[in-house]
């Protein structure tokens, strides 16, 4: 069983020659709990896939702590000179922060970290405890979410004991993730400058600073863009999207434990109104509402984020079957929460152990 370890300067400095020594070890960032093994030990690698049972096709991020280590993982070199200046400007706007960028590699990146790529991932991540990990373990990180492939990331170091806690050596306890959502990965090393997932930092940030960029559709990438694999982030239970403030009244077995996923505290009253009036007078006894949950009370996009994948693994836990989601509005944080609920839909069900997809 992983031991459990604080953010205490000797504990994470124990992480941190953990790391260097070959082991795993789970630690927070501003997005989610990472998965984190030395980046150049093939071993520590085949051991991160072994403990997601992730397939070797899909390719980790790199994590470093200080722009000055970028170029032990990428090659700028390799980029023609405007596109060069690009990536400097997002570095020095946007880092550290929530936003990974596909680079060509360097050698010394193993291909089972870039799963045979000429491009690496890399991210300098904001959150302290993840800054002084890799400080300490003085090697480049490659970190996953640390959850089984295809199940809800984790935002609490009590979800990675929950799911990964007997393979992993130690998870560092940091709290809850800030941001909620994983990074946006964005791919400089191509023809365009594509977001091949929105994520932690929205496109508009992007845009401010480099002009426009290309997004993937998700409803046609294919699996040749990492990170668009159709099943991913999925709860155990079922989970159905609508439109905002369209999740339907009725239309559902009544014997299926349910509950209701909304943005924000005015949907759900309106939902919960409607739903008493449809409902009285059909059933003299009064039917129990619907569990119901919401992202966001207030409608702050940004606190959606942060709750997303937190009520996702409690509903889990309350052993709901099925999940009536709606969308979030699709600006700022919306397309990486949206992104996450579209990923999350029931067409999983039927999936055992989460394992397989
Ligand atoms: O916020 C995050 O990004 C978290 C924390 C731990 O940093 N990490 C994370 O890692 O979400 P993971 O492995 O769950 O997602 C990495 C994504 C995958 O979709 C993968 O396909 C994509 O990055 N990726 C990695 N290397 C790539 C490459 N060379 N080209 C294109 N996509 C790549
Ligand atoms: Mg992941």
């Amino acid at each position: 069983m992983a031991e459990l370890l604080s953010t205490s300067p000797g504990d994470i400095e124990r992480a941190g020659r953990a790391l260097r020594e070959g082991l795993l070890v789970a630690f927070p960032t501003e997005t989610v709990y990472g998965l984190g093994a030395k980046a150049t030990d093939t071993h520590a690698l085949a051991r991160v896939f072994e403990a997601k049972r992730r397939p070797t096709f899909d390719p980790l991020i790199v994590h470093i702590a200080e722009v000055d280590a970028l170029a032990t993982v990428a090659d700028l070199s390799q980029l023609a000179a405007d596109r060069r200046e690009l990536v400097q400007r997002l570095i020095s706007a946007l880092w550290p922060g929530p936003l990974t960028l596909i680079l060509p590699k360097q050698p010394s990146i193993p291909d089972l970290a870039t799963s045979g790529l000429s491009t690496a991932a890399v991210r300098l991540p904001a959150h302290p405890v993840a800054q002084a990990l890799i400080r300490a373990a003085g090697v480049p990180v490659a970190a996953p979410s640390a959850n089984p492939f295809g199940y809800l990331s984790p935002t609490r170091a009590e979800h990675v004991l929950k799911q990964l806690g007997d393979r992993v050596d130690f998870i560092i306890d940091g709290g809850r993730c800030s941001v909620g959502v994983e990074s946006t990965v964005l791919d400089m090393s191509g023809d365009t400058i594509s977001i091949l997932r929105p994520g932690g930092l929205p496109r508009e940030r992007i845009e401010a600073i480099i002009g426009p960029v290309h997004q993937i559709d998700r409803s046609t990438a294919h699996p040749t863009a990492p990170g668009q694999l159709p099943s991913h982030y999925a709860p155990r239970a079922s989970l159905s999207l609508f439109p905002l403030g369209e999740i339907p009244l009725q239309g559902w077995s009544d014997s299926e434990p349910l509950a209701c996923l909304f943005f924000d505290e005015a949907s759900r009253s309106r939902w919960l109104s409607a739903y008493s009036r449809l409902h009285t007078g059909t059933d003299s006894a009064g039917s129990p509402l619907p569990e119901s949950r919401v992202l966001s009370p207030s409608g702050s996009l940004l606190e959606a984020a942060a709750n997303l994948f937190d009520v996702l693994h409690e509903l889990d836990a309350l052993g709901v079957a099925r999940i009536l989601a709606e969308r979030v509005p699709d600006r700022d944080l919306g397309p990486a929460i949206n992104d996450r609920l579209y990923k999350a839909r029931g067409e999983a069900k039927g999936r055992t152990g989460h394992s397989s997809t």
